[in-house]
């Protein structure tokens, strides 16, 4: 089977501030990633991520989920449309505070990971951190996962973890655990690409 040789287009998902996407867009643009930004999307017109793609020159799409109300499968028409246009292959989400319908995960299945701040299965949803330090834990970290219909539960790809020190506070774990998001997303997002060429050929 002939190598395919055009890197996998990839869209990269945010909400806020988009220090993931920045590793995951150096990544792509050293080769470590065998993939192209081709896509920039945010739910908010305000992300600041959105501000530093557009200083690389990435194609940005900021959809506002407020327009839609309750539906959210208009939302995410619109979402794929513009997906669409840029003829994207492939997601990663990094930071995107909404969550997505049976109606999308279903059509992006195998082709769409997240990052998590804990070490999954524990704490899916929000204030992982604060939850690690009340329930006590020795360790907390960061996943990487296929995403499904279930928020935060489809499988893991890879996870790296960090130590909960005494006087931790949810803001000083989040900075311990977003140092190693940022050398955990390009190495599982990676592995996770691989798969999905390795499932296309
Ligand atoms: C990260 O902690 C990520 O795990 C969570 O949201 C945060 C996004 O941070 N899902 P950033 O926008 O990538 O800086």
């Amino acid at each position: 089977m002939p190598e395919r040789e055009e890197p996998v287009r990839l869209a990269i998902f945010i909400s806020g501030r988009g220090s993931n996407m920045k590793t995951l867009v150096e990544a792509c643009l050293s080769g470590e990633i065998p993939a192209k930004p081709v896509l920039v999307l945010s739910n908010s017109y305000s992300a600041a991520g959105l501000e530093w793609a557009t200083e690389q020159g990435l194609p940005i799409a900021a959809i506002d989920h407020r327009a839609y109300g309750d539906d959210r499968e208009a939302f995410e028409k619109d979402i794929q449309d513009t997906l669409d246009l840029h003829n994207v292959e492939f997601i990663a989400l990094a930071g995107f505070m909404r969550v997505l319908t049976s109606w999308f995960t279903e059509k992006w299945q195998g082709r769409m990971v997240n990052i998590h701040p804990s070490l999954l299965p524990k704490y899916p949803g929000l204030h992982t951190h604060k939850r690690a330090i009340k329930a006590g834990d020795a360790e907390a970290g960061c996943s990487v996962h296929w995403v499904t219909e279930g928020v935060d539960e489809g499988a893991v790809i890879d996870q790296e973890k960090v130590p909960v020190l005494k006087d931790d506070t949810p803001e000083s774990l989040a900075d311990r655990v977003l140092e190693r998001e940022h050398l955990l997303y390009p190495r599982a997002l990676g592995k996770a690409i691989e798969d999905f060429l390795a499932r296309e050929g």
